[in-house]
This record gives C-alpha cells, structure tokens and sequence, in this order.
C-alpha cells in the first residue's frame, strides 16, 4: 500500500518513540519510521519489553507496530524514502571544552544534519524536535544547504512539550502544538506541511506558528518558568520549616489566586528529569553569550535552589537521626525522577543515596519500575547498598524511610505492618509530602515533611 507521507524520526528515546507512536496511531495514512544508532533500544521496541515505560504506550505500539510504524537502524534508508525528517536525538549539557556544564552538546544534532544531508536525493522538511538553543535552526540550514545536490532542505522548529510519564496522554490532548519556521514562502509552506500531521487530532486552535527563533525560545522559557515555580515554592518550604507555617496551607492559600493558579505547587525534594537542569543552564549560557548577565544569574538561582534543596533532605535526615546514619538501614521509596516513568535522569534520588551512601548508611532502594536504571545510576557504590523491587522487604530492619517519588502505591502500603518490621524509633522523611503524616505519627513513626514542622515522639 502506497502511504501518503514518508515521515521519518531519527532518536528513538523517550520523545521520539511515543511521539511517532502517536502520529503513527493518529494518521493511518501515514507510514512513520523511527530510526536509531542504539541496536539494543531498537530491538527493544520491536520486542514486548520496550525500552521506556509510558502509560498506554505499550498499547499504542502493539496497534501499529509492522503496520504504519517502523522502527529501524537503517538511517540511510529511512532518510532517502522519507519527505519529514523529525530530529529527536539527545542534546545533552556539554562536558567538555567552551561551556562545559552550561552549553547544549549539540554534536548529535550536528551529525544528523551531516547523515541527513549525505543520504538525500531530494528536498526534505528537517523538524527540530530536541531541545535546541534559540538560533539553531539557522546552523542547520547552512550545514543542510550548501550542498551541490540541487535540493533544499526546510528547517522547522516543533518543539516537545510532553511530560514523561504521561506523554501519551500529552500527546494525544496537547495544550498546544508549537510550529515555528521562517517567514519566506517555502518556510511558511513547510510549516503548514507540519500542521498538516497535527490537524488530524488536535484542534486547530491550539496549534500556534510563530516564527522558528521564538519557537526554538518558547521551549527553554517554558521549562525554565516551569523550573522556576518548583524552586519558588521549594524556597518558601524552608521558610515554613523555620516559621511553623504549613507549606500546603501556603500553596493551596496562592494557589487560588487565578493569577499565580494551583498546578506546580508542590513542595518536594526537588525537580529531576533530562529536561530542567539542562534546558536553564542552556539558557544561562546563552544569556552569558550574548552578554546578558543578570538575566543568566536569575535563572541560574532556579538550579542552585533546587540542588540547595537536596542537600538540605540529607542535612535534615542526618540532624534528625542523632546527627549519623553510619551502618543504619534506610529504605528509599522511590527513584525515578517522577512517578509513571522508569527515568531516573538527574532523580534527586541519586543525589540522596550517594549523600547516605558517603555517610556510610546501608541504602536499600526499591522502585516500581527504575530499578534497572537505579542499579546503572550507582554502579560505582558497591558497598552498603541493595536493590529490592518489594517495599515490604525493603524496609525490613531499616531506622527511616525516605519517600523520593509521589509512586500511588507508597500511598496505600500498610505502615502500621511496616512500623513493626523497623528498628525503633522509626524515622519517615516524605520528600514528596504525600502520605498521611498525621496517621503515621499516631503509629508511632517520626515524621518529617517539606515544609511543614515536624511530629516527633521525642
Ligand atoms: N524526555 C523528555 O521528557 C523530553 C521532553 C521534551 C523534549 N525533550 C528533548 O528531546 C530530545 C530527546 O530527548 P529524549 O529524552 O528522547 O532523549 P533520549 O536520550 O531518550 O533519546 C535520544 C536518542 O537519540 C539517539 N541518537 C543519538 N544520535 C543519533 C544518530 N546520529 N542517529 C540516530 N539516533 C541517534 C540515541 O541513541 C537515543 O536513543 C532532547 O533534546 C530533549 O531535551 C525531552
């Protein structure tokens, strides 16, 4: 069967994958193959274990898996037979050289772009799907078109704003969809190519087009401002701990001002993921870049908050716990960066257990579905640490417990069960401040929240 477009993602990670998926489920009519250098992650989404873990994702793939979706190492191929090239690879923080630490490492993109141009024999629309710093787009153009094939290559911007673990959900029932390219007519004729995918399942109105540097912008703004709430509040949390106000009180009490609304106001041990850290300290950089410096020092403090922050569970634990968790077992619920997802990138709960582990405390780490990447995360620690899928087990014989992602089901264990398998007294110290603290108390637990006082039994 002949489809009516060819449209190819090169990156099959966390946002190439679902998002292929969905176009692939949305617009039968289309045949979408998702490409990677990765062998292992392909052979991964061809088989049942696929290499993320997504609500629904599962479903999606098994629909159209061999029908309309493809996935593949074949580069060359894929982008010969296709006219929509998506780029999803990793743009990661840079390690090395000139912003080391800040800077996008933009060296994957920039292969793809050399691939892309030498397999093409014909004009192709290249979708900037990583996050990229503003002005990207105008790099790749050159790259794409100073070539002596007598074709053309259209960059367009269309930003991902999926959270994972509901990027389905995202995907299929966006806010918006942003389409950003430049304003000449063949510009504006890839764009309205791009919008074409979208229309067959979003509504028109929320699909935006802008021009490509304010579409390249608008992501890194929109993780930064995102960022920068988390950091707000986790800022006002400390303030409540010293000050005996309630920071749940606080944030429902602003919350309901429909200026400041109630999402992304909730006090933790801070944000984790791919995406924040990276995105604002590529941000700072390009602020710096261009000589903006105070601009670079206010969005900086959003990261140094949220690392400040972390430091401070792990201050709070050892204060708490007569000031040494030397040989203590201290269970960890939790350790992918959010609940749903299997991702552990940048998890506050690496940063937790290398603090307990440098302390010398037996960390026991349990999570539904990041163990696998938990056991990667902290594979130089070999003492004083064990994986246990089973939070039952895992508490058995602890002194405290830390809860480091909102997973439901550290919601609905049975505490009073757990309290009598750990040593007295036994501490919970809820990074996420989503159990019942007034319940575990009455127990017998000593419990310590973000931002709200502490209730001890001593
Ligand atoms: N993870 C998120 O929630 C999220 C959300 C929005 C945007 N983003 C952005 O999307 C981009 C991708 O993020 P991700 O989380 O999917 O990363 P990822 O690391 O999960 O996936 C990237 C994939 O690209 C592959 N790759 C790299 N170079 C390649 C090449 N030359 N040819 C083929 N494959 C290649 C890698 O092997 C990897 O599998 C990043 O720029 C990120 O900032 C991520």
């Amino acid at each position: 069967m002949a489809f009516e477009k060819n449209i190819l993602c090169i990156g099959a990670g966390y946002v190439g994958g679902p998002t292929m998926a969905v176009i692939a489920a949305k617009c039968p009519q289309y045949k979408v193959v998702v490409v990677d250098v990765d062998k292992e992650k392909i052979r991964a989404w061809n088989s049942d274990n696929l290499p993320i873990y997504e609500p629904g994702l599962h479903e999606l793939v098994k629909k159209t898996r061999n029908k309309n979706l493809f996935f593949s190492t074949e580069n060359e191929k894929g982008i010969r037979e296709s006219e929509i090239i998506f780029v999803s690879v990793n743009t990661p923080t840079k390690t090395f050289g000139q912003g080391a630490g800040k800077a996008a490492d933009l060296q994957y993109w920039e292969k793809t772009a050399r691939e892309i141009l030498a397999y093409s024999n014909s004009s192709k629309i290249v979708v900037e799907k990583s996050t990229l710093p503003v002005r990207t787009a105008s790099a790749m153009e050159r790259i794409l078109n100073e070539n002596s094939k007598a074709i053309h290559f259209e960059v367009v911007s269309n930003p991902e704003f999926l959270a994972e673990g509901a990027a389905i959900q995202d995907l299929e029932n966006p806010d918006r969809v942003l389409i950003g390219s430049r304003e000449t007519p063949d510009g504006i004729a890839a764009r309205k190519t791009i919008v074409e995918i979208y229309v067959h399942w979003v509504p028109r109105e929320r699909i935006i087009e802008s021009n490509v540097w304010s579409s390249e912008l608008s992501k890194l703004t929109a993780n930064a401002f995102l960022a920068q709430r988390i950091s707000s509040i986790n800022s006002i949390s400390a303030l409540c701990e010293k000050t005996e106000a309630d920071i749940g009180e606080v944030a429902h009490a602003i919350g309901m001002d429909s200026r400041i609304g109630p999402k992304f106001l909730e006090a933790s041990v801070g944000f984790g993921g791919s995406c924040f850290k990276k995105d604002i300290l590529n941000l700072v950089y390009i602020c710096e870049s261009y000589g903006l410096e105070k601009v670079a020092r206010y969005w900086e403090a959003v990261v140094e908050i949220n690392e400040w922050q972390q430091s401070r569970f792990i201050q709070n634990m050892l204060t708490n716990m007569f000031n040494t968790v030397a040989g203590k077992k201290i269970a960890l619920f939790g350790f992918a960066f959010k609940a749903n997802t299997g991702d552990t990138r940048e998890s506050p709960a690496i940063y937790v257990a290398q603090g307990l582990l440098a302390e010398q405390a037996e960390v026991v780490i349990t999570d539904p579905e990041a163990l696998k990447n938990a056991r990667k995360d902290l594979k130089g620690f070999k003492k004083g640490l064990t994986f246990e899928p089973n939070p039952y087990n895992a508490v058995k014989g602890s002194h405290a417990i830390a809860v480091l992602t909102e997973w439901d089901v550290y919601r609905e264990l049975d505490y009073k069960r757990i309290f009598k398998s750990m040593v007295q007294p036994a501490f919970i110290f809820d990074g996420r401040n989503i159990l019942d603290r007034k319940k575990l108390f009455d127990i017998g637990f000593n419990v310590f929240s973000i931002g709200k006082a502490p209730l001890k039994h001593f």
